[in-house]
């Protein structure tokens, strides 16, 4: 058996949900801080004194003063849409066909699947991300490539085969049945093997027919425990084509909740412009809500209602949806999170910001007691940050007061230099 792991540095965790809570009463922040890792779980946390004087057979990483935290958690992100991240000038529509659909085809190709997963889950990494919850792309291969490459890197991580059987290209389109077929076969193969937990996942209403929203409510049904992944209310000129394809529909929810993909488990990705019912009924089955700041802008979507739907205690979790998304950076995402909340008049707070990229995402994936926190019994995935990573971050950082003042320059200007080191199971990658 592997050795324990004493990781000495900064420390911050969570023990409440800082936008329900003050700052002091949901954080524990230690200048002298421990965490100490064994068998891929970390099994304590404390003053670093402390933690030395009872494990002194430990291998000890002394990080100095930088930050140890649980590694960010994406909620919502399109691995195969990496080598096509920060496409130019187009609106979502438009996006998907120019940009999105042609990049995706080449996914029924397994070795082009298996280089852009691995790729992906490499720059994930070294921006500090452990746990991602990815759309794949129609193709079952690129399912077996996203999980296999996370298998081999005993990441905790959720993917689910993208259906779609209209409003897209020939090599995309699957059918009501192979969409049901394909995803419970993937779901029997792959769901709860290691850290890997499998997603039903419709791309949106546009892109499918009742029949086939019908066919993927049936699968969630008999599949319960399985997270649905999905997109809503992302743009007005999307939700005005969604009213056109299910006339009988009441929102754009309804077209999700009428064929049985409203629940707890679902996860939906974007929830701009929520109409009252819609907030209601998401709210009533208390299912999650993930805000993608750096899509937003980039693709020109509109300014999420953080503070409304948080003080509505929606469950919300925070995403890059790479490659709508324009960066990997769970910071960079952070940054754009703080952007959209002062465009509204509400900015947060570096602690709510850091809550949200790591227990509000985890939480989201129905893992809060799994990942997402730096705590006894958490699976040892950790974040090292640099809080003086460029001479920009380090000249604002030497004025901080306190720990918040200190971080805050690393969210709003940092990117893959901020990350010192990345455990993922319990190994430094
Ligand atoms: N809506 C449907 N598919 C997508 C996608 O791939 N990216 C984004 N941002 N929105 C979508
Ligand atoms: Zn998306």
């Amino acid at each position: 058996m592997d050795n324990d792991q004493l990781l000495l540095g900064q420390t911050l965790s969570f023990s409440a949900d800082p936008f329900h809570h003050d700052i002091a009463g949901s954080t524990d922040f230690l200048t002298d801080g421990a965490v100490l890792l064994r068998g891929g779980h970390i099994v304590a946390t404390g003053q670093a004194q402390n933690m030395r004087a009872a494990h002194p057979d430990a291998d000890i990483t002394n990080y100095g003063d930088a930050l140890l935290m649980a590694g960010f958690v994406d909620a919502h992100v399109h691995f195969p849409q990496t080598a096509m991240i920060a496409s130019w000038g187009k609106r979502l529509i438009d996006w998907l066909n120019s940009y999105t659909f042609p990049e995706e085809m080449r996914f029924d190709d397994p070795a082009y699947a298996a280089d852009i997963a691995g790729r992906y889950l490499d720059l994930t990494a070294a921006h500090g991300t452990t746990t991602m919850a990815s759309f794949a792309t129609s193709h079952p291969t690129s399912v077996d490539a996203f999980f296999t490459a996370a298998q081999a890197r005993g990441q905790r991580v959720i993917t689910g085969k993208t259906c779609m059987d209209r409003n897209a290209p020939d090599g995309l389109l699957d059918t009501a049945q192979s969409a049901y077929d394909d995803s419970k076969a993937l779901l029997e193969k792959w769901h709860g093997v290691d850290r890997l937990s499998y997603a039903i996942t419709p791309r949106f209403s546009p892109t499918s027919t009742p029949e086939q929203l019908s066919a993927l409510g049936a699968l969630w049904a008999g599949n319960p425990d399985c997270l649905m992944q999905t997109h809503l209310s992302e743009q007005v000129d999307e939700i005005e084509w969604v009213k056109s394809l299910f006339p009988k529909s009441r929102d754009y929810l309804d077209t999700y909740e009428a064929f049985g993909l409203l629940g707890e488990n679902g996860l939906y990705g974007h929830a701009i412009y929520l109409e009252d019912r819609e907030k209601r009924r998401l709210k009533e089955v208390n299912a999650a809500l993930i805000h993608c700041p750096t899509s937003n802008t980039f693709i020109g979507s509109g300014l999420f209602d953080m503070a409304g739907l948080k003080a509505a205690n929606m469950r919300v979790g925070l995403a890059t949806d790479t490659g709508g998304g324009s960066s990997f950076s769970m910071l960079r995402t952070m940054a754009a999170a703080y952007e959209i909340g002062q465009l509204r008049g509400t900015p947060m707070h570096a602690a709510q910001l850091l809550w949200l990229a790591t227990c509000g995402s985890a939480q989201s994936l129905h893992m809060g007691d799994k990942i997402g926190n730096l705590a006894a019994g958490y699976e040892a995935d950790l974040v090292v940050l640099d809080l003086a990573s460029t001479p920009a971050i380090a000249q604002r950082a030497t004025r901080a007061n306190d720990i918040w003042e200190a971080v805050f320059p690393t969210i709003m200007m940092g990117d893959d230099r901020a990350i010192v080191d990345v455990w993922i199971g319990g190994n430094r990658r």
